[in-house]
């Protein structure tokens, strides 16, 4: 095996969809990974392909993320491995959508646990590490959902606006160091059936906006490389975020009420 990659890149929910496109790009460029995500959903069987088509090393983790546990557990694992991170992609996240008084009490605390706490938490306990680094990444995966409040979407667009203005601060508080924080906040990408069923509900906006995984992963982690604060794929995303910026709130709810109701 080409030993090009003495650093490792650790990835939550590496296993499928988006995260699983970053770790793919990432391999393309020789670094080494550590992917972690749920048990028995087939991480062992994506590292072996990520090995075996890129000729990179690949470890993994199964945790669940929703564990507050999890980040510690992972750092242990890492350093017991003497595995070094020199990027760290928290990509995990859930988007279920729905009106307030229609969540349940689980679906609640996936989206806060798994979109904030283990960001944070992923974050605070690997930045020690990242900071010994002559150059490190910190990655978030914000949503462009996550620039508006969003009627029928409200506990996804909050969590990820706190994504947003978490890796700001972050990136402010680390100037000077070797760290570079990113975050990326796309618009619809094509990563599962649920988004696809959600992209064709919400019409002909959403399907001329949709991005493939591989093609976003390849912006964003190009974008990271080069130390973007914020990086939305897509020019029609980046479009639509310009235009945001300038239309009024009132106009704004309207547009994206409509946009969003009935669709989980
Ligand atoms: N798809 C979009 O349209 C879109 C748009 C904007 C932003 N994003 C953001 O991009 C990120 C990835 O989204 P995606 O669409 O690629 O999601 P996805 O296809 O559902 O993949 C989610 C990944 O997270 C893992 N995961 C889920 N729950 C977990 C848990 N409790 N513990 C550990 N791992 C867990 C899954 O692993 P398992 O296989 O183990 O379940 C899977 O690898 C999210 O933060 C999302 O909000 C997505």
């Amino acid at each position: 095996m080409k030993d090009t990659a003495d650093y490792y890149a650790l990835i939550t929910g590496a296993s499928e969809g988006l995260g699983k496109a970053l770790a793919t790009e990432l391999a393309r460029r020789k670094h080494a990974l550590l992917l972690v995500a749920l048990p028995g959903t087939g991480l062992p069987q994506v590292s072996s392909e990520l090995t075996r088509e890129h000729d990179v090393k690949v470890r993994f983790f199964e945790t669940d993320l929703t564990r507050a546990e999890s980040p510690a557990e992972i750092k242990k694992y890492a350093s017991e491995q003497n595995l070094k991170i020199d990027i760290l992609v928290n990509n995990v996240g859930i988007g279920h959508g729905g009106s307030i008084g229609d969540y349940n009490v689980s679906s609640i605390e996936e989206s806060v646990f798994l979109n904030m706490r283990c960001t944070t938490l992923m974050t605070n306990t690997f930045i020690d590490e990242l900071k010994q680094r002559r150059k490190a990444y910190i990655l978030n995966i914000g949503s462009f959902g996550g620039f508006l409040p969003m009627p029928h979407k409200g506990i996804y667009s909050a969590t990820k606006s706190y994504i947003y203005h978490f890796s700001l601060a972050v990136r402010e508080e680390l100037r000077g160091t070797g760290v570079s924080v990113s975050v990326a906040m796309p618009g619809p990408i094509i990563t599962n059936s649920k988004v696809k069923k959600r992209v064709a509900l919400m019409g002909f906006v959403a399907r001329s906006n949709v991005i493939r995984a591989d093609r976003a992963a390849a912006f964003i982690i190009a974008r990271m490389f080069s130390g973007r604060a914020l990086i939305i794929p897509r020019y029609t995303m980046r479009l639509a975020y310009s235009v945001g910026a300038c239309l009024p709130y009132w106009m704004l709810k309207i547009i994206l009420g409509r946009l969003f109701k009935g669709v989980d």
